[in-house]
């Protein structure tokens, strides 16, 4: 898959909360930046071989810029450090154009906006493409404690600012996000949306079903999962080449595949940007992504290579 890179700079750097950056990206030439819809994300070009998917957390109708918020995260495999520590003023960065696979319900009558940590960024998007739209909805902003977290400056000034809740650990139990009163009963075209660590993630998709929200009207962007790489081998053969190869028990199929010669385009390798994406001929997928819906992993045609594994003793794969 290859996509569009736009050459941008640093145009801004603000570090908030603790261990948040913010930066401001825009063109060298001041020339506007292509459109983006909310819940959009885009891939950070930060060395070769290392790609990271960011959410872009800006006003999408102001296209001077893409802001994206990134968390530098002790077990980064290298992501987060290197925003951190090479993305200064001034500096250069190339970023694919932006895609969605997090985007706003169309027909909404209503929108409940969920974000745990740094997994409010997609939700400021959506925020302001909402609230321009004259949309009802409500932003549920949960924190560990006010003065760790990024963003509370700018939703507090923002014009939705009233359409915000903030809740954090470590005050009173009353401002605490009370999730069944919040989803209370779903109504006709009421859509969740949640964003946050994987544990919050869950906690929150489980009360929406639980309230009685449809499996489609909760929406969900992974940014962390934790991968799961056991199960025992079996044979993959890349139909286009005709090579067999042996997938090893904690081996994925991209690193077996390799093994042969066979390349195959990855990013994030956590299941989560769909880069590695592949049509299954025959065989059985183990699913292990976070990327395909329930009804897209039930058909069994595609396979995520760089975390998903085999039910079956053999795939092929059309790659
Ligand atoms: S590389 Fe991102 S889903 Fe496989």
């Amino acid at each position: 898959m290859s996509e569009q890179v736009l050459k941008l700079v640093v145009r801004k750097r603000v570090e908030q909360g603790e261990g948040v950056v913010i930066l401001d990206l825009a063109d060298p030439a001041g020339q506007p930046l292509p459109a983006f819809e909310a819940g959009a994300h885009v891939d950070v070009h930060l060395a070769p071989g290392l790609v990271r998917q960011y959410s872009l957390c800006g006003d999408p109708a102001n296209t001077t810029a893409y802001r994206l918020g990134v968390l530098k995260d002790p077990a980064s495999r290298g992501g987060s450090v290197a925003v951190h520590e090479r993305l200064q003023e001034g500096s250069e960065v190339a970023i694919g154009a932006p895609r969605n696979h997090f985007p706003l319900a169309a027909d909404a009558s209503r929108s409940i906006l969920i974000g745990g940590g740094i997994g409010i960024t997609p939700m400021i998007a959506m925020a302001h493409a909402l609230a321009a739209q004259d949309s009802q909805f409500a932003l549920h902003y949960c924190g560990r404690s006010r003065g760790r977290t990024a963003f509370l400056d700018e939703l507090g000034e923002a014009d939705f600012a009233a359409c915000v809740h903030t809740h954090f650990d470590d005050e009173a139990d009353a401002q605490k996000l009370d999730l069944p009163a919040v989803l209370g009963r779903p109504e006709a075209g009421a859509h969740v949306y949640v964003c946050g660590p994987a544990g919050f993630m869950d906690w929150v998709i489980s009360e929406a079903r639980k309230a009685g929200y449809a499996e489609d009207n909760i929406h969900r962007e992974y940014f962390q999962v934790e991968l799961d790489a056991s199960g025992s081998g079996f044979e993959v053969v890349a139909s286009r080449s005709g090579k067999t190869v042996q997938v090893a028990e904690g081996q994925t199929i991209v690193d077996a595949l390799a093994g042969v010669g066979i390349k195959v385009e990855i990013s994030c390798e956590q299941g989560v940007c769909g880069t590695c994406l592949c049509d299954v001929l025959e065989g059985e997928p183990d699913h292990r992504d976070v990327y395909l819906t329930d009804d897209e992993k039930a058909a069994n045609d595609q396979i995520l290579v760089c975390c998903s594994r085999a039910k079956s003793k053999k795939l092929v794969l059309d790659i």
